[in-house]
């Protein structure tokens, strides 16, 4: 695998740029590929069988593509995927997210820890396995939040009807006493400026672009695949709506990109 080869990232919607922001960020000469799998969101309602189903169509477009790297950019897809992933790609450097349950036990004062995410994380073996290893000193409030991603791909961060919903997810963690809120989510980073308007302002919120885009760069070195020269402009694709991703990018992404139809 040569150097400057791209790095393909995926989510199932613009929740994934999150983490492509933090990649960029960390790593400005490497080039990246994100597909966008808008048709169908949310992953979070969505079987297990059925994102693994996507990962893996999306994994092996990226390996078409040449990527040197994959980035599963989205909690939900990790839970149900990454272990199949890992099987089926042995040679390629491999990273996926999840909740992040470990900091944030160490930063909770009270003891006791919100984790905003969706119902397809929350209810999976992975996400009870975190628990157990990282949560056993204090008490963990999970919250799904079904409806919140969808407002979020319609490029609304904050809408009456989107601090509704969001308010109806944060009062029990704020009831039950968490003083550190993780976002696990790759959306709801988005909301960070709602939620800061919405939450005392002790209150820690947690995510993990930054520990993915670190992880990435850490196996990239170990490979000695560290892009060295000018990065390519970034590719989207997504099997949405074409003309829905291009509106709503420049309010989610920095930068210009090419966007492109995702057929598969
Ligand atoms: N962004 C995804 C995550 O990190 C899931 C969103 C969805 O439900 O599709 O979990």
């Amino acid at each position: 695998m040569v150097k400057d080869a791209p790095i393909g990232v995926f989510d199932s919607g613009v929740g994934g740029l999150s983490v492509l922001d933090e990649i960029q960020r960390l790593l400005p000469h490497e080039s990246l590929l994100y597909v966008a799998d808008c048709g169908h969101i949310p992953y979070g309602e969505k079987t297990p069988e059925f994102i693994r189903e996507r990962s893996h169509l999306i994994a092996g477009f990226f390996r078409e593509q040449g990527a040197k790297a994959f980035v599963i950019a989205c909690n939900t897809a990790t839970v149900a995927a990454v272990a199949e992933l890992r099987r089926d790609f042995p040679d390629w450097p491999l990273v996926g997210m999840e909740p992040a349950v470990k900091p944030a036990a160490a930063a909770t004062r009270s003891g006791v820890v919100g984790v905003l995410a969706t119902t397809g994380t929350l209810q999976s073996a992975k996400f009870a396995a975190l628990l157990d290893r990282f949560a056993s000193d204090v008490r963990v409030v999970t919250q799904p939040c079904p409806g919140l991603v969808e407002l979020i791909e319609t490029g609304d961060l904050d809408s009456p009807a989107l601090r509704q919903l969001l308010q109806v997810y944060v009062e029990p963690l704020l009831e039950a006493g968490c003083d550190t809120i993780i976002l696990g989510c790759t959306h709801y980073p988005f909301l960070k400026p709602l939620l800061a308007q919405m939450l005392p302002p002790s209150i820690i919120l947690i995510d993990t672009g930054a520990a993915v885009a670190r992880q990435l760069q850490r196996l990239l070195a170990e490979g000695d695949l560290l892009a060295e020269g000018n990065p390519q402009a970034t590719q989207f694709w997504t099997s949405g709506d074409l003309q829905h991703l291009r509106n709503i990018l420049p309010k989610l992404w920095k930068n210009a990109g090419i966007v492109q139809k995702f057929a598969l």
